[in-house]
């Protein structure tokens, strides 16, 4: 069993790793997930991967006889978002109390996952571990890459007025109930953004972020998936989405 306060809840969480050709990050990332927190479960949704993900991954589940690791096969890269959707949706059908997001190629150490889950467990209805609040680092990241990031979040926060400090972040922890309580249907998001999308809504309907520091270490092998078009969606949505608050609050249809 894990060690520390966060074994009880492990056994309830569900990890969901989402892969695009992540064939030899795939195994690293689940054995390091499972020394840390023996007890959680794990889902991989592969978009069809063509460097054969998908087949690396049916191979761990089979080989685990504990039976903690579970495989979906999707036919077309259909985005970041799109991905996360379906894997909350088998998650909560299936009665998973906390419901991670991280990353497959190592960026998102699976060592700092209890971490999100006290926050969790002391009462957050959603968890970001942040590279921008005291203690958060960025570890091997191009300049360039490293600037995108730092002035997205700004852009994020000056365009909706909120206080996250990581609000693009991908290494999260929602509370069951958080997922229930957003229409998923209608999250139309497929980059980068599903991550800004999520945490826009739940801040409107008044949910409790925390924001908990990590240690974000650049991939070793493979290739990023951030394009031109992930960058572009991103500024267009996030502008839409300030504006209409904006007006609505002009107009006194919210309060926040
Ligand atoms: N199934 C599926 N479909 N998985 C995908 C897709 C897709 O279309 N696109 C990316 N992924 C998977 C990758 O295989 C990886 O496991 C994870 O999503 C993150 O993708 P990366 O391409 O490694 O992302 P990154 O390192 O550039 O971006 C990171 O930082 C962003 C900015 O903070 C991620 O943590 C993002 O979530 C985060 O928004
Ligand atoms: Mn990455």
């Amino acid at each position: 069993m894990a060690s520390g306060k966060s074994s009880g809840i492990s056994a309830s969480t569900l990890v969901i790793i989402p892969t695009y050709n992540e064939r030899e990050n795939l195994p690293k990332i689940v054995g390091r997930l499972h020394a840390a927190l023996p007890a959680t479960h794990v889902l991989v949704v592969d978009d069809g991967s063509p460097d054969g993900t998908g087949e690396v991954a049916d191979e761990l589940a089979s080989a685990d006889l504990d039976k903690r690791i579970h495989v979906m096969h999707r036919t077309e890269k259909n985005g970041l978002g799109a991905a996360y959707i379906a894997g909350f949706r088998w998650g909560l059908e299936r009665g998973y109390k906390v419901l991670v997001e991280m990353d497959a190629d190592g960026s998102h150490a699976p060592e700092q996952l209890e971490r999100l889950l006290e926050q969790v467990e002391n009462g957050a209805d959603l968890a970001i571990g942040s590279r921008y609040v005291p203690g958060g680092t960025v570890v091997n990241w191009p300049k360039r890459r490293e600037f995108l990031s730092k002035g997205g979040n700004i852009y994020c926060r000056l365009a909706l007025g909120v206080k996250v400090k990581d609000i693009t972040g991908g290494y999260r922890a929602y509370r069951r109930e958080t997922l229930e309580a957003l229409d998923l249907d209608s999250v139309e998001s497929h980059g980068y953004c599903f991550q800004v999308d999520l945490a826009w809504r739940l801040i409107n309907q008044g949910a409790k972020l925390a924001e908990v520091p990590i240690t974000f270490t650049e991939r070793e092998i493979g290739e990023s998936k951030m394009s031109g078009n992930i960058v572009k969606e991103a500024l267009l949505k996030v502008t839409v989405w300030g504006m209409s608050h904006r007006i609505a609050k002009v107009r006194g249809v919210v309060s926040r």
